[in-house]
This record gives C-alpha cells, sequence and structure tokens, in this order.
C-alpha cells in the first residue's frame, strides 16, 4: 500500500469514518502519486510517463502558479498568448516575470503568430504558452502548427508551458493533440486538472507533467525548481488524491461522449451569433467553452467600447459577456457556451435585441 503525499497513515484511519470517502475507497488501493495522471497522460503519447514526471496539484490554476514561480528571475521573460487566460498575467506580475505578448490570428484559426514570437524573444526569455483547446478562442491546434511551434521553441531556446485543462473537449474537425507528442523536438511541461473534462472545478485536483523524453527540464534543474516550490505550498487534499484512481480510471465513455454532445450542440446555438449585424464571429468555436467575436461599433449609436457594450447589456438585459479589453483585446467579446440551453437561447435572444435597439439606422 503506498500512501498519500502527506498524512497518508492518519488519513486512512480517519477516512473509516467518513461515508464519502468509504465510497471513494472501499476495496481500492492506494497507488502511487501521480501513476494514474502519468498512465491517463501517457494514453496520448509515443511514450511512456512516469510516476516521477507528474506533479499533482490543487487544479491546473496552482500549476500555473508553481510554473510560472519555478521559472521567475531577475531579467527573464516569457511569451504569452494575446488573447489568453489572465491567471498567468497575474502569476507573471506578482513574480515580476517580464510577460511579451504574442498575437493569436483569428483568420487563421488562432494560430500563433510564429514570425511575432522569433521577433519578440531573446536571450533570456524562459518559455511560450500556449493553451490547447483554447479559452478564449474555441480552437484548437492542428498537428502541423503544434510542430511548427515546437520546432520554432527549440530554435529558440525555450520550453514549451501546454495549458490543456481543456484536453479532449474537442467537437470540430480537429482532434485533441497534447504537445508531448512533440516533446523529442522540444521540452514541454503539460499542465491540466480534472476540472473540465470531468466538470468538477471545485475538485481542485490538477497536475504539471513533464512531458520531456530527452530529460532537459531534470538536467537544467527545472524540475528541482518545480519540486522546490511544491515543498513549500498547500498539496490537493488528501481526499481528493485518494479518489483520482476511481475518478480517471472508472469514468465511462458515455460521460464524455455527452458532455461533447452538449458542448457540440451548446457551440452551434452560439455560432448563430454571427448573425448579429454588429458582430463577426472569425472562427467557429470547436473546442473548449469559449467563443471570441469581433464588436464592429460602426453599426451601433451611443456605444463607445466593449466595455461600454457589456456595461450596458448587463444593465438592460442582465446578460454578461466579458469585454475583450480584459483580455487585451479591445472591442472584442468572449463568450462562454458552457450554460443550460434553455439561458444560452434566452441570452442570445437579448444580446441580439440589444443589438438591435442600439443599431444605427
Ligand atoms: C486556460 C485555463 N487554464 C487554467 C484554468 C484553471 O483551471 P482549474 O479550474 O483546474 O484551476 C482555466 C480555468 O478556467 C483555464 O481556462
Amino acid at each position: 500500500m503506498h500512501f498519500f503525499r502527506r498524512g497518508g497513515e492518519i488519513f486512512w484511519r480517519e477516512a473509516k469514518f467518513v461515508e464519502p470517502a468509504k465510497i471513494f475507497l472501499e476495496g481500492g488501493e492506494f497507488l502511487q502519486e501521480g501513476s494514474v495522471v502519468a498512465e491517463y497522460l501517457s494514453k496520448d503519447l509515443p511514450y511512456k510517463l512516469s510516476p516521477d514526471d507528474v506533479f499533482l496539484t490543487a487544479g491546473c490554476t496552482q500549476a500555473i502558479d508553481i510554473v510560472v514561480s519555478a521559472l521567475a528571475r531577475p531579467d527573464a521573460n516569457i511569451l504569452l498568448p494575446r488573447p489568453g487566460f489572465p491567471m498567468y498575467e497575474a502569476r507573471c506580475t506578482y513574480t515580476n516575470l517580464e510577460m511579451r505578448h504574442f498575437d493569436l490570428i483569428p483568420e487563421q484559426g488562432w494560430e500563433v503568430d510564429l514570425d511575432q514570437v522569433e521577433k519578440l524573444a531573446d536571450e533570456n526569455t524562459v518559455a511560450i504558452v500556449i493553451i490547447n483547446p483554447n479559452n478564449p478562442c474555441g480552437s484548437v491546434l492542428k498537428y502541423q502548427h503544434m510542430e511548427e511551434i515546437a520546432k520554432t521553441a527549440r530554435k529558440l531556446g525555450v520550453m514549451v508551458i501546454s495549458d490543456e485543462v481543456y484536453d479532449h473537449l474537442t467537437f470540430g474537425s480537429n482532434p485533441f493533440i497534447p504537445m508531448g507528442v512533440f516533446g523529442n523536438i522540444v521540452p514541454v511541461l503539460t499542465l491540466g486538472s480534472i476540472s473540465k473534462r470531468w466538470v468538477v472545478p471545485g475538485w481542485r485536483l490538477g497536475w504539471i507533467a513533464t512531458t520531456d523524453p530527452k530529460g532537459i527540464l531534470r538536467k537544467t534543474k527545472v524540475v528541482d525548481s518545480i519540486r522546490s516550490i511544491l515543498d513549500i505550498t498547500t498539496d490537493p487534499a488528501t481526499f481528493i488524491q485518494g479518489a483520482v484512481p476511481q475518478i480517471i480510471e472508472k469514468t465511462k465513455d458515455d460521460f464524455f461522449n455527452n458532455i461533447i454532445h452538449v458542448l457540440r450542440d451548446a457551440a452551434e446555438l452560439c455560432y448563430k451569433i454571427k448573425d448579429i449585424k454588429c458582430i463577426t464571429c472569425p472562427h467557429k468555436p470547436e473546442g473548449s467553452m469559449f467563443v471570441m467575436v469581433k464588436l464592429n461599433l460602426s453599426y451601433l449609436v451611443d456605444i463607445s467600447d466593449d466595455v461600454d457594450f457589456c456595461s450596458k447589456l448587463a444593465k438592460e438585459e442582465s446578460v454578461i459577456i466579458m469585454p475583450g479589453s480584459a483580455l487585451e483585446m479591445k472591442n472584442w467579446l468572449r463568450i462562454t457556451f458552457a450554460v443550460e440551453p434553455t439561458s444560452l437561447v434566452v441570452g442570445l435572444e437579448r444580446l441580439k435585441s440589444f443589438c438591435e435597439r442600439h443599431e444605427k439606422n
């Protein structure tokens, strides 16, 4: 029997008196930390991860905190996508890690502007971050483009941090491919969690995986640095660590298929937004739970920008949309379609009537 990272034996004794814990643990074997996640991730890789390649975290949010903190040092910089997930910016700001933003190109399925990446990087660049499937764009990267990203990162001498918190949540023509597939070209730190695919954001179980068959992250002591930070931060609750084998190994395909089905329908519904005159949707969502759309202010009266649009929409129609300015995308809007279908229909109708009401004659 293996014990959890901290407090294993005490937990085992106490767990016997806690009904939900019994449900998770009865008849179960304690597995070595990370081994189940290593098995899970290895299914999509051309090589096998070992339990030592995986560090458990309290959700993907803590994985971001730890990785950014591990890389921060005076004069270093990191390349972040625009638009992106603001937790990266927040953590970089706290750790004084300089951020340099590269654009995702809407007309090219939100692919990375690799020419810009090459121009932004210098000898102090430590990593490039990609998010795939993407929040906020709803895009899913193609194999060939991912290979180009890996080759560019290798040329620049930087690792790739691949945020795959929406792994397998794809419903278009591009399948989910983990960046670790290109681990032979460039070392990859893969970040993930059970929050999205299992739809349990409050359970706070995530991971950092070194998808790096050549062991470069070990040699360069990046792994030591991650370990040191983990030693002084809180772990995911032992209770949820104990449940991980059941969650990851026993969830039936029906469950995942149903989630994909719901998301595909919702994305389809949401894509109707393109019929609104002042809104353009450059890329139909094909993954994650989001879509980015562009606002054309020239069709509207009395709306000054995206923030004004979203404030008035909230006030007049009680519909909440994130203004693109929050993601450094002025006059864009980020919409989530991970809402109950009837609410989504009502929300879109209200958005449409709001736009018509504020339209120029
Ligand atoms: C791109 C991205 N990364 C990380 C996270 C954080 O995930 P978690 O809920 O597992 O902390 C989110 C959550 O919305 C996200 O969208």
